[in-house]
């Protein structure tokens, strides 16, 4: 009843190349034994505790919160396919941090807090069945949705990398969404989307939480609605996280699902209470130019000497978020689902903004670094406001760790620790929005072999 399949030909050249993608029902169940464990665990809990599926659960995100939300005591169940990690081989870069293998981080969490976190590998995007005979098993109450290849600049590498992450993402998202009704199961689902659903030009007000009041003129009179945000993608990446706002919109409505989407700010910082807890147990730190984000990467430019890039005047304006808090937010979230039949619960979780030439200024003073203006390959604008409504999370009690110097210095510090690591070729941004733009080198590198 088990199909095997081959997921060679959905990726983009190179990337199926390194690690078969062939698993069986036996990979499904990995940590128990057999599928009576695992139907002795459905529907078992603690008091207050839920069975959570982490989708996405060995990236960035997800793997400090699957630690966070078995810490809280509830039942995690990672699933993953690993394509991150096959990403990883395709470009040829690494984490600056050494990460594990899933199995070896989850013998760790069970060595360090007796807790279980079990894993079930399969391709969201493609493996329906496998999804929803999971859901029919595990009967989780949450879903947590972080399985979606997540960098905009990976995402316009080449019309491979654009088709990739458009059939990626959006068929994660509609498989679950599709296998939640056919379970016929009572589930909340919390995606990670991102602020630039709204986009990153300037909006004149601080943006709301999702909807936008309007007023128009109607046949009997003016008319007051609320809508979804409207939205300005800048990339193919952002492009599928707005066709997954719509079909949230579409599945509340029409079957009543509950559905929470976090609109989430770039996260900055690596680690958590969890991860700290063992080398095992560490997170990625991607500081290459496809996947590191803005702040790592200045952190790790500083360790090595290289400048800090700044793409065209820095004036781009961006929302942040610390992983820490990313990682309270979705709890908050969990703990405070919509109701059946209600709409799409949105929440901006972001803790503050900042213009990035601004954010380069901070590290240079904290650092020493130099600063160099780069090309900008993105098309975007050069300067931009960004002012943003947070006061969902703020009212459910979350406390923003802001973007301090001590806290620079702890992510400065394991920037240098792994220096070692870091291979120069892959920090500056090559991928381009359209042909006529140039790629973010340093001019002491442009010609350099490497480069
Ligand atoms: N990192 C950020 O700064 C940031 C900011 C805003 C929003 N987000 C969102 O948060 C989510 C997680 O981001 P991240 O930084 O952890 O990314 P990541 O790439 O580190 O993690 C994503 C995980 O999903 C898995 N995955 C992808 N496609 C899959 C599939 N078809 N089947 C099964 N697993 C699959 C990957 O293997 C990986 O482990 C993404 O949806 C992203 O858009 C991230």
């Amino acid at each position: 009843m088990w199909s095997v399949t081959t997921t060679a030909d959905r990726f983009p050249q190179g990337l199926h190349r390194h690690r078969p993608f062939v698993h069986s029902l036996v990979d499904i169940l990995l940590d128990d034994e057999t599928a009576v464990g695992l139907a002795r665990l459905a529907g078992r809990g603690e008091e207050g505790a839920l069975k959570i599926l982490v989708l996405g659960g060995d990236g960035f995100c997800g793997w400090p919160a699957s630690l966070h939300l078995s810490a809280a005591g509830h039942e995690v169940v990672i699933v993953d396919n690993f394509s991150r990690r096959r990403i990883d081989e395709e470009l040829g870069a690494q984490s600056l941090t050494p990460i594990c293998s899933n199995s070896q981080r989850r013998a760790a969490w069970r060595e360090v807090s007796g807790r279980e976190i079990r894993l079930a590998v399969i391709d969201l995007a493609a493996d329906y069945d496998r999804l929803l005979e999971l859901l029919r098993v595990e009967k989780p109450q949450v879903i947590v949705h972080y399985a979606e290849q997540r960098s905009a600049p990976y995402s316009m590498k080449s019309p491979a990398h654009k088709r990739y992450t458009v059939n990626n993402n959006v068929n994660v998202t509609h498989n679950v969404l599709c296998a939640i009704v056919e379970s016929g199961l009572d589930i909340h689902l919390v995606h990670l989307g991102t602020m630039g659903v709204y986009g990153y030009g300037t909006a004149g007000m601080a943006i709301p939480e999702g909807y936008l009041g309007i007023r128009v003129d109607g046949e009997q009179g003016e008319l007051r609605e609320e809508i979804l945000y409207p939205t300005h993608p800048g990339s193919i990446y952002h492009m599928t996280k707005v066709l997954d706002q719509d079909l949230f919109a579409y599945y509340a409505k029409n079957d009543a699902l509950r559905i929470t989407d976090l609109h989430q700010g770039i996260v900055w910082g690596t680690s958590t209470t969890q991860t700290r807890l063992d080398e095992r147990l560490i997170n990625r730190f991607d500081y290459d130019g496809d996947y590191g984000t803005v702040l790592n990467r200045f952190l790790v430019q500083a360790a090595i000497g290289y400048p800090l890039t700044v793409h065209g005047a820095g004036g781009q304006t961006r929302a942040f978020i610390h992983i820490q808090d990313m990682v309270r937010c979705v709890e908050l979230a969990i703990a405070n689902p919509p109701r059946r039949g209600e709409r799409v619960k949105i929440f901006n979780q972001m803790t503050e903004t900042h213009r990035i030439r601004d954010l380069a200024a901070l590290v240079s003073r904290l650092t020493g670094a130099s600063v160099e203006n780069v090309p900008d390959p993105r098309k975007e604008a050069s300067e931009n406001e960004l002012r943003v409504v947070n006061d969902s999370f703020l009212d459910l009690g979350l406390s923003p760790i802001t973007l301090t110097e001590g806290l620079l210095e702890e992510i400065a510090q394991t920037a240098a620790k792994y220096r070692e690591r870091v291979d120069i070729s892959k920090i500056p941004a090559r991928s381009l929005w359209t042909k006529d733009l140039r790629p973010g080198v340093p001019a002491a590198y442009r010609h350099s072999a490497k480069q």
